[in-house]
């Protein structure tokens, strides 16, 4: 009995021991290294696999200590993470937001504790631009509008309406917020773009089948799937072949990413255009940690430069596409 108190001091001063083997000495890890939490919003994704590789891979070429997290597309995951790397007294944090509101708090708590914040690939939408040192990513209105811009141009001169179904990202993210408002604006400018169904396949494979077979019940007439990404797009002619119809003839696709299935797709006429999102953000990342880590000023947003495929650019790009 009398030793029960004993055994939890050794516990909790063991705990505290590990603690700080992993993140005291003001962030810089047992060896002296910077360290960097990085909380990722999931692996939803042929895109987020691909992003996380490149972090991973670009932390270690940097010689940056990486303390990663996933959060599973739960944001109080991310936030978690996030209170747990302000307890390690990480030396900067930086996180892929799975949605765009509710961060001001646990950004708060970083301020609070001095250690620098990146956003890469997602933003927030907070109006306290001093709650993050910089944005690192893409501009996905920008996306949308050249899905919209295509399909303008695919259908301009097609007579009569064209019925859209749109396969959107995850509910409340910033891709998923920015692309369907840069196709839309886009399209509004012709009234024979309809879009007859939208809804969230949440960037998954397995989703983007599911909410295709549903419009595929629903809707009498269906022209041109939007997908927001590469991954709804491909769970989706899976749909669309079992429902005995022919991707990319029968019904024409446009999705956004570019990642290499997606590609092989579009070369093989099952999609028809690609819009690309770059997810190898590693490098730049790394640069930006060791920058805001030394108190430099860093430009408050960094945009990738980014590319579109239509099916004899995804033919070139296939033998060197690394994801
Ligand atoms: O935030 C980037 C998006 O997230 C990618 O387009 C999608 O594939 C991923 O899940």
């Amino acid at each position: 009995m009398a030793r029960k108190p004993w055994t939890a001091i050794v516990a909790g001063v063991a705990g505290l021991l590990l603690l700080s083997a992993c993140g005291g000495g003001g962030g810089t890890g047992g060896g002296g290294a910077l360290t960097l939490g990085f909380a990722q919003v999931g692996a939803e994704s042929g895109w987020r696999t691909a992003n996380t590789k490149s972090i991973q891979e670009s932390a270690k070429a940097a010689g940056i200590e990486l303390k990663f997290s996933d959060a599973q597309q739960k944001q109080e995951n991310q936030i978690a993470a996030i209170r747990s790397y302000i307890q390690q007294k990480v030396k900067v944090i930086a996180f892929s937001p799975v949605v765009e509101s509710g961060w001001d708090t646990v950004l708060k708590e970083a301020k609070t504790a001095n250690i620098p914040v990146i956003l890469t690939d997602r933003a927030v939408d907070s109006p306290d631009k001093s709650l993050y040192k910089t944005f690192l990513g893409s501009d996905f209105v920008a996306e949308g509008k050249k899905a919209g811009e295509w399909l303008a141009k695919e259908f301009g001169s097609a007579a009569g309406d064209v019925s859209i179904v749109e396969l959107q990202g995850t509910t409340g993210s910033a891709p998923a917020n920015d692309r369907k408002k840069g196709f839309a604006d886009v399209i509004a400018s012709n009234p024979k773009f309809k879009v007859v169904a939208s809804q969230t396949g949440e960037f998954t494979r397995a989703k983007g089948k599911e909410v295709m077979e549903a419009f595929l019940k629903s809707q009498p007439k269906i022209d041109v799937l939007y997908a927001h990404n590469d991954d709804m797009a491909l769970g989706a002619i899976e749909a669309i072949e079992a429902a005995g119809k022919v991707p990319g003839k029968d019904i024409k696709i446009v999705s956004v990413d570019g990642v290499r299935d997606a590609l092989q797709a579009l070369a093989d006429g099952k999609i028809n255009h690609v819009v690309e999102c770059n997810p190898l953000l590693g490098p730049q990342l790394m640069d930006l940690v060791k920058k805001v880590a030394a108190g430099e000023q860093v430009p408050p947003r960094i945009e990738t430069t980014e590319t579109e495929f239509d099916q004899a650019a995804a033919k070139a790009a296939l033998p060197q596409r690394q994801y």
